[in-house]
């Protein structure tokens, strides 16, 4: 009887392995983001993040499912480029997702892509507000410049009487202009000019001395992140702004952490309002920035975009397991909708069901040394579920 018995959990055991055998199968996630080009160092924050995720957490992936991620080079804003690397993706690799994207033109012109062929894009970095109601089949996992920039208005409002607006002249500099001038004006704050720059190569100079001449209290900026952070900050100061007693503010995306040590001390005292900062003490965040220095090195930090890339590849996990390891596009994006997640670096966050962007917290932060090192050290948190304000102003209407 004894015997039988251990035949037959046996023969269970096998059936079950072929079983799994059978059903083995491959999650292949399309990554697309800049490895060369504008911002082409800030790729590699992006894939380290998806992997490590991927390494902590596959164990928890319903048995025989593997995931692919096939990664690809946007060569920077470069649309047409994302456009054909997408296609490429969906139609020769036939992968289940598309991800990544630094740049709002790639990720627009992606979106009617993502539609057509019902793939499920998740955008990890991409901030423009309207790119999420380009295509139903699209979820963000990073932010949108309206989160940030628009709270940075309302705060700087109570602290200066005019300000100065500095943006580059694409989607999510137009998006961070309007959002803190609208927040500024509405709070009593006067926007004594404002000036769109080139994306690539400004003259920087020329720029500086024209915000001095005008005097105001605070120049907000927003560039992309990056290199471009750092000449923001150089010319600010080569131009004597600090000096004039003009206060340089913006979107974190002005003091991003890999950048920090690059900018030297003139970074000091700038104010922004940004999602997540390395410096922040949640315990999840020491987590993932210990997991990081031990995957990459103890002098790795992650940035802004390793946060939304690792999020959303919690994200993606979520719609693989629920769905054990067999994707339909359409559930997939119902599970987007409804995920809540509270492990986030940035702290608690949730996939808005009615827009699929990120709802998230929004912190006010001041650039300081902390043991030695520039660090954007949260001094405030001014939301913790803070919506897309511009999807919320256009509901008003
Ligand atoms: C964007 O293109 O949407 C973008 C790029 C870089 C950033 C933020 C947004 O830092």
């Amino acid at each position: 009887m004894k015997v039988f018995k251990s035949i037959t959990i046996a023969a269970l055991a096998l059936s079950a392995a072929g079983a799994s055998v059978c059903s083995a199968q491959t999650i292949k996630i399309g990554f697309i983001t800049s490895y060369s080009g504008l911002n082409g160092n800030l790729g590699p924050y992006m894939e380290r993040a998806v992997r490590l995720y991927i390494k902590e957490h596959e164990k928890e992936l319903p048995r025989g499912v593997k995931i692919e991620l096939i990664t690809r080079d946007d060569t920077g804003p470069n649309p047409d480029k994302a456009k054909q690397l997408a296609q490429e993706l969906i139609v020769r690799e036939r992968v289940n997702l598309l991800a990544g994207v630094i740049f709002t033109p790639n990720a627009l012109a992606i979106a009617p892509l993502a539609t057509e062929a019902k793939v499920p894009f998740v955008i990890m970095n991409a901030g423009t507000a309207v790119i999420s109601t380009r295509s139903p089949y699209i979820a963000r996992t990073s932010f949108t410049l309206w989160q940030s920039s628009y709270p940075l208005g309302e705060w700087a409002a109570k602290k200066f009487k005019s300000a100065y607006t500095l943006v580059s002249d694409f989607g999510p500099g137009h998006d961070a202009e309007e959002a803190f001038s609208k927040a500024f004006a509405g709070g009593g704050g006067k926007v004594i000019d404002k000036v769109r720059v080139p994306l690539q190569n400004p003259d920087w100079a020329a720029y500086m001395q024209r915000v001095k001449d005008a005097k105001p209290d605070a120049l907000m900026v927003f560039i992309p992140a990056g290199k471009t952070a750092t000449a923001v900050m150089k010319n600010f100061s080569d131009l004597g702004l600090d000096k004039a007693g003009i206060k340089l503010i913006g979107p974190g995306d002005i003091t991003t952490e890999e950048e920090l040590p690059n900018m030297g001390d003139v970074a000091l005292g700038v104010t922004t309002v940004f999602h997540w900062s390395a410096a922040g003490d949640r315990p999840a965040n020491k987590a993932f920035i210990a997991a990081w220095k031990k995957e990459f090195g103890p002098g790795e930090t992650p940035n802004f975009l390793s946060v939304g890339s690792w999020d959303g590849t919690a994200l993606i996990f979520e719609a693989i397991k629920r769905q054990k390891g067999k994707l339909d596009p359409d559930k997939t994006m119902e599970i987007f909708k409804g995920w809540k997640f509270a492990d986030s670096p940035r702290g608690p966050i949730s996939i808005d069901p009615e827009t699929r962007d990120i709802i998230q917290p929004e912190y006010l932060r001041e650039v300081r040394k902390v043991n030695g090192q520039l660090a954007n050290v949260e001094l405030e948190t001014l939301g913790t579920a803070v919506k897309d304000p511009w999807k919320e102003l256009q509901k008003k209407k």
